[in-house]
């Protein structure tokens, strides 16, 4: 869709200081524990668009509610996008982000398929930007947290007609940051559903909200059964490895190689899957993004052909695959804990992000 042409990066952003942030007491109970997705942080952003001003209303305000028309559109066609980036905290005090400008170039992707206006890369990361340097207090201080960011736009039009909204809402929201995975097991196990999350030509390379509510019963499911996540296959064969519910996977050969699924239009580009094939090509591995069956899979577990498996986002980082269930069984990956090369990308990655390692790629953005 176009947008007018207005130059987004000349939007002032009007800053209202939240009245009665958290306490700093209550605030330091939160960042040495903080889990995934819990607590926000003590602001939001909220930029505007129609199609008379463009982005218009830059505002860094108190984090809380929204009023919405009962008509507004998400509410019933789910016309909505998001995305999920982190801000690190480095020993030195400096304070960064991980990739902002890929998050940027993702999240406009899913605006086109989701017939919405790009957000231009200027305002995104500065959008970002402010709500981190409004809320620098808010690192976690357990080993390993980080400031998880949330982006999102949904439309607000009120209109009940089929058709793309006039009106949207873009907002960023902060979230401070641990574990994604609360089991402290050293290794996920997952569920092999037997519904699909993406078909061709639909929007499984998009981050729309819709993707994740169609995989929500199949996700109770895993967790019914006692697994960490779901694992998807192509809906077409119902053969091929997708991905998880909200991670991307790797699959680590005796012979050093490592396969990835390749990007189809059906599974979402993860900027941690690009970012780990950089590192792995760096690393002098041989990288193949190519399809890879479940049955293969399980063959080449059990032969021990196969010797690693994990799954990769920012959330999640890299998490290592120890188990795999689905209806005709399960099998285990290697010893069922993490795997040297999965340890070793792992490693070079958070180094990385966390300012403790040189930068060859130019990922990390510092704002402070
Ligand atoms: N696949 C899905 C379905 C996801 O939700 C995510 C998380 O964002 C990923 C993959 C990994 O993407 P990224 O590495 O960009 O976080
Ligand atoms: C992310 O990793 O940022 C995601 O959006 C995935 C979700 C499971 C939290």
């Amino acid at each position: 869709m176009a947008t007018p042409d207005i130059a987004a990066t000349s939007l002032a952003f009007s800053h209202t200081p939240h009245p009665a942030p958290l306490a700093a007491e209550a605030r330091a109970a939160v960042l040495a524990n903080p889990g995934f997705g819990t607590t926000f942080s003590d602001h939001m952003v909220s930029v505007q668009w129609d199609e008379t001003h463009g982005w218009h209303q830059a505002e860094v305000l108190p984090y809380g509610p929204i009023t919405l028309d009962p008509a507004a559109a998400v509410l019933h066609y789910a016309q909505e996008i998001f995305e999920g980036l982190k801000a690190y905290r480095f020993a030195s005090g400096e304070i960064a982000l991980f990739r902002p400008e890929a998050n940027a170039a993702r999240f406009n992707a899913s605006a086109q398929r989701l017939a919405m206006p790009e957000v231009p890369e200027a305002l995104f990361v500065e959008a970002v930007t402010q709500l981190v340097q409004a809320d620098r207090e808010w690192f976690p201080t357990v080993e390993g947290g980080s400031l998880y960011l949330r982006p999102f736009m949904f439309a607000s039009e009120a209109f009940l007609g089929v058709r793309p909204s006039k009106q949207y809402r873009f907002l960023v929201i902060a979230s401070p940051a641990g574990n994604y995975f609360k089991s402290g097991a050293p290794a996920v196990s997952l569920w092999v559903s037997e519904y699909s999350r993406a078909a061709p030509g639909g929007t499984g390379a998009a981050k729309c909200g819709g993707n994740y509510a169609a995989s929500l019963v199949p996700t109770a499911e895993a967790f019914a059964r006692g697994h960490d996540q779901v694992l998807f296959l192509d809906a077409v064969e119902r053969k091929w490895i997708e991905e998880l519910g909200g991670m991307n996977l790797f699959f680590v050969f005796a012979d050093g190689t490592l396969v990835t699924p390749p990007l189809t239009g059906t599974i979402l580009p993860g900027i941690t899957r690009e970012s780990l094939l950089a590192l792995a090509r760096d690393e002098g591995l041989t990288v193949r993004e190519e399809r890879y069956s479940l049955d293969q899979w399980r063959s080449d577990a059990t032969s021990g052909a196969l010797i690693e498996t994990f799954a990769c986002g920012t959330a999640a980082v890299v998490t290592p695959v120890g188990k795999v269930t689905g209806a005709d069984g399960e099998f285990v990956i290697g010893s069922g804990g993490p795997g040297q090369t999965t340890q070793k990308l792992r490693q070079r990655l958070v180094a990385i992000q966390r300012g403790e390692a040189p930068d060859p790629h130019g990922w990390v953005h510092r704002i402070a």
